[in-house]
């Protein structure tokens, strides 16, 4: 049988592909069905302080190649996610602790909880688009570098971090330096392009309620970016296990993220458009290629 496992920080994967957070992941009956599907690990929704409700409805509209959304981090508090990592556990797969605090001593006391869970590998979400007045922490490097500091202080788990996509060579290396700097066990890129905008010209309205309609873009639109920052991170930081996220719907998806650089890659918008179980993510016949790769995307 071909090999297509994957090793994070040490954290051993039966196959590269496993679900991003967001998409249908916040109860314990959600992550179960993760637990139960072909996903190689089971991440967890970014959890906050305190349990949220999240943005108002609609703030998830499904576009013909992907989505856009406003959620708002509707989730059940850090507590909970905790405490679900021993029920998750007995599945037999790695648990990814996503934490997205509202502030740095949010993320302080988030981490420093889930060093005492059983949740294999966690995953410091600096790049939520969704929450007025709460800017992209990875937009701003000062602010970044100082949360990493003290994160990474208090974590005794390997963490990484989840980014949103750069535009700019220049801020992909001064990401990257960040990084290096305080020793992140892995990063995943991309999270959703934040603050796009779709427009119903039937309806002459936003589709989605929240910020003016303005919210996350996911799918295929976003593929190409995604394997550019993924190429670029392996790149500067070939030591790095870098994550893979952005548009992945089928094997061939998958296949291009390991060729761009990728150690893992995680799926997202269909997750949300086909639950879980999304067959085509795990198509046999590209999947089996990825075992047989062991080099480098060839320049043309
Ligand atoms: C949400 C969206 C994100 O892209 C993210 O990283 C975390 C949370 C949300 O709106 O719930």
């Amino acid at each position: 049988m071909t090999d297509i496992s994957a090793k994070i920080a040490g954290v051993e994967l039966e196959n590269c592909v496993f679900n991003a957070a967001g998409p249908k992941d916040v109860t314990l009956e959600e992550l179960e069905a993760i637990a139960k599907s072909a996903s190689s690990a089971i991440t967890m929704k970014s959890c906050t302080l305190d349990p949220r409700t999240g943005n108002a409805e609609p703030r998830y509209y499904d576009l013909p190649e992907g989505s856009i959304n406003s959620m708002g981090l509707p989730n059940l508090g850090y507590r909970e996610y905790v405490n679900f990592t021993s029920v998750l556990k007995q599945h037999g797969k790695p648990v990814v602790a996503s934490v997205s605090g509202l502030k740095l001593e949010d993320n302080v006391e988030i981490v420093s909880a889930f060093n005492d869970s059983e949740a294999d590998l966690i995953e410091l979400n600096l790049s939520c688009p969704n929450i007025a007045g709460k800017p992209q922490v990875c937009y701003d490097f000062e602010q970044s570098d100082e949360v990493l500091k003290q994160v990474v202080r208090v974590c005794k788990k390997p963490i990484g971090v989840k980014l949103s996509p750069y535009f700019d060579f220049v801020h992909f290396e001064q990401m990257a330096e960040i990084l290096q700097k305080h020793r992140i066990a892995f990063a995943t890129c991309i999270n959703s392009i934040g603050n796009a905008l779709v427009i119903d010209p039937e309806k002459e309205s936003v589709v989605i309620k929240p910020k003016g309609g303005f919210g996350g873009l996911g799918g295929k639109y976003v593929k190409y970016t995604a394997l550019a920052n993924v190429n670029k991170f392996h790149e500067l930081l070939p030591e790095i296990p870098i994550i893979g996220c952005g548009g992945v719907y089928t094997g061939t998806d998958v296949f291009e993220f390991i060729l761009a650089g990728a150690s893992a890659v995680q799926a997202g918008s269909v997750f949300m458009q086909q639950g879980p179980d999304s067959e085509s993510v795990y198509a046999k016949e590209r999947l089996r290629k990825i075992g047989r790769f062991h080099g480098e995307i060839k320049d043309v």
